[in-house]
């Protein structure tokens, strides 16, 4: 069963960036959510790095709405299942493993798996998936690597993430074969820390803002 890319692609459009977020606090879940839907990030991925990562899920998913939450470093079916029972929309992987794509089959929460070279690519699309990220972004050969993979796979969109930022985004942004950037810089660990929520809109709102 190819990937469910009805679901993935909406969320893949719908904005420039997906925060990739790593939180050490379940509580900071809710007020971080907000601060960037209001900055007009909805979708956004928090990463199972650390325990209050599924809690954090959890409470987002119950608690705002408006956010499309997402799991992140998502390495194996266990994972997998938790993210998706924990209510996360979509899941993101940044390899791809026959367990992962398993895990995926046919089920309703779709898989956004990672690749960087051909033949991970090739392996990706054998198994009918041509929504990607790519990961890590700059050190795997940046925006220029990125475009060379867009003439031999030009069916195949990414999203790159590792490395992103404000600075960097539009070089990736402007490919033909991106769809969107992931990254923590809209949501800097210190200003988690400090709960400066109006930070964190304040740079959602300039992300928002990039093509
Ligand atoms: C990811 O998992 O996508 C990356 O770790 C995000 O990378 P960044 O912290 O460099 O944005």
């Amino acid at each position: 069963m190819p990937q469910n890319t009805d679901a993935l692609l909406p969320i893949m459009t719908g904005q420039a960036v997906i925060p990739v977020i790593v939180l050490d606090d379940a509580k900071d879940a809710v007020p971080l959510a907000r601060a960037l839907v209001a900055g007009g990030l909805p979708a956004i991925e928090i990463t199972l790095r650390t325990d209050a990562a599924l809690e954090s899920i959890r409470r987002v998913a119950a608690e705002v709405p408006d956010a499309v939450v997402g799991a992140g470093t998502i390495l194996n079916a266990r994972q997998f299942d938790q993210a998706v029972e924990a209510g996360s929309k979509f899941i993101v992987s940044p390899g791809l493993s026959p367990e992962l794509i398993d895990a995926a089959e046919g089920g309703p929460v779709p898989l956004l798996p990672g690749a960087v070279t051909a033949s991970e690519i090739m392996a990706a699309l054998e198994e009918g998936y041509c929504l990607l990220k790519f990961f890590p972004a700059e050190q795997a050969g940046g925006a220029a690597y990125l475009k060379s993979l867009s003439s031999p796979f030009g069916a195949v969109k990414f999203c790159p993430t590792g490395g992103v930022s404000a600075a960097n985004a539009t070089d990736y942004l402007s490919l033909p074969n991106v769809l969107c950037v992931g990254g923590s810089w809209v949501a800097p660990k210190d200003a988690v820390m400090a709960g400066d929520w109006a930070r964190i809109t304040a740079l959602s709102k300039e992300a928002a803002a990039l093509k």
